[in-house]
């Protein structure tokens, strides 16, 4: 496929998979992406902040902002919005979605789920912003992003260091990632079904305490400080201080301090010298897990994060054979953890190419000045969009596709696209 014709065909799977209509319950018109139709119905929260990457560019800004717009329709009055937003339904179809839910006596009213996921949405409110100077559209948003914002700070800052807590590994949007297993209790290695009774029993106790933060909190039956969700934050909040600049709003100052604290408690607490990796860690001790995935990369995109830090997380362990070399990389997971698994299972995050890592590292690569390497990550995808079609997760040796189909998230490539015009890579040494 040459890259028109990726935009193209991208763009009429955004279209076929959106979805509009009107809610009586909540009285307003709704307009989101399906991420895959017959796989993820909902609106999801980070996913619709992909979407509008995708969209602003391919020049769609008005699918773009119908989209911001309907994810914080149903925002409650404490900033809160939740990962998943059932517009026609009041309650997820699945039962294992069901834990996520937000408890209420009436059965009619959650239409949300009570979980959060990474907060890309300063940056695609910025994205929107940028391209069509619509300050009408900047003022709506922004105080809406501030409650958000707010709230995950007061809500998810439990130790009050800067970083914020997820309190079941779905909210990292990385769901089976390897780094839980110690934190769900399950013997770190290949995944199976009781890796699945693990995660399911971290959200049934969830909602059996109905969310209450205060009680997840001093249970600590899962609390993690993630890597790349803080990072996002990171990103986001900087993202919020230049929103609050453009409208002459002072609040600016105060996101720009909190996003350089989380930086500092970053390096503090997750950074790893001796190995350079930045690991998750338990939030109530700050101890660290030590498994390789791509994420032990994630900050490499901050752009005040120490030069040296920044070659020395790339040169030790960017398509180090034995960790993150592949034919098609990046695997979700290094090579030699007892996790790996490239094949097809309902277990993602453990072995096979997934497009988020490369679209993420590829932007963190390219403007470090690692062009070479980033394109590689670019036409990795590009190549597998040709060979398997838009998947959710792909074969790292063989470029087999998996997972849902029309999946939308593989149209990243375009943003990838868009950010160098698109040359390809030189070949590497190595052959890929
Ligand atoms: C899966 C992913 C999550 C994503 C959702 C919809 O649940 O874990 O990150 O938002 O699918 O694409």
């Amino acid at each position: 496929m040459t890259d028109p014709e990726i935009r193209e065909a991208v763009r009429e799977m955004l279209l076929a998979n959106t979805h509009e209509g009107w809610s009586r319950k909540f009285k307003t018109g709704f307009c989101y992406i399906q991420p895959s139709p017959g796989t993820y119905p909902y609106q999801y929260f980070w996913d619709t902040c992909l979407h509008v990457f995708i969209l602003t560019g391919l020049g769609e800004y008005e699918l773009a902002r119908k989209n911001m717009l309907s994810l914080f329709a149903m925002q409650e009055a404490d900033g809160f919005v939740g990962h998943m937003l059932f517009w026609s339904r009041p309650l997820p179809a699945k039962w294992t979605d069901f834990f996520q839910g937000r408890p209420s006596r009436d059965l009619l009213r959650p239409h949300m789920s009570a979980l959060v996921q990474p907060p890309l949405v300063a940056q695609t409110v910025q994205r929107i912003y940028e391209g069509t100077q619509d300050r009408q559209f900047l003022e709506t948003m922004v105080p809406k992003l501030k409650r958000y914002f707010d709230w995950l700070g007061t809500n998810r800052d439990f130790d009050c260091d800067g970083l914020l807590s997820i309190i079941t590994p779905f909210e990292s949007g990385m769901d089976w990632k390897p780094t839980f297993d110690e934190a769900v209790g399950f013997d770190h290695g290949i995944a199976n079904r009781r890796l699945f009774w693990k995660v399911v029993r971290v959200d049934a106790r969830n909602f059996f305490h109905r969310y209450n933060l205060a009680t997840l909190y001093r249970k600590n039956h899962f609390l993690v400080k993630e890597v790349g969700f803080n990072t996002i934050y990171a990103q986001n909040l900087v993202a919020m201080a230049d929103l609050c600049d453009a409208l002459e709003d002072p609040d600016a100052a105060r996101y720009r301090d909190l996003s350089r604290k989380v930086v500092g408690a970053m390096i503090e607490h997750m950074y790893d010298d001796e190995s350079a990796a930045f690991y998750d860690i338990h939030a109530r001790s700050n101890q660290k897990i030590r498994v390789l995935t791509p994420t032990i990369l994630f900050p490499l995109v901050i752009r005040d994060l120490p030069r040296e830090i920044g070659a020395a997380l790339i040169d030790r362990h960017l398509f180090k054979e034995e960790e993150f070399a592949a034919t098609f990389p990046i695997p979700s997971v290094a090579k030699n953890d007892p996790s790996f698994d490239p094949q097809e299972s309902e277990y993602l995050w453990r072995g096979p190419t997934w497009v988020f890592y490369n679209w993420f590292i590829y932007q963190c690569l390219y403007y470090r000045d690692y062009k070479t390497e980033a394109a590689v990550l670019r036409d990795t995808i590009r190549e597998l969009i040709g060979k398997s079609g838009f998947r959710e997760y792909y074969n790292p040796f063989t470029g087999e596709g998996y997972g849902a189909r029309d999946f939308t998230w593989s149209g990243l490539v375009v943003d990838m696209l868009n950010i160098d015009g698109g040359a390809s890579a030189e070949p590497t040494t190595d052959g890929q």
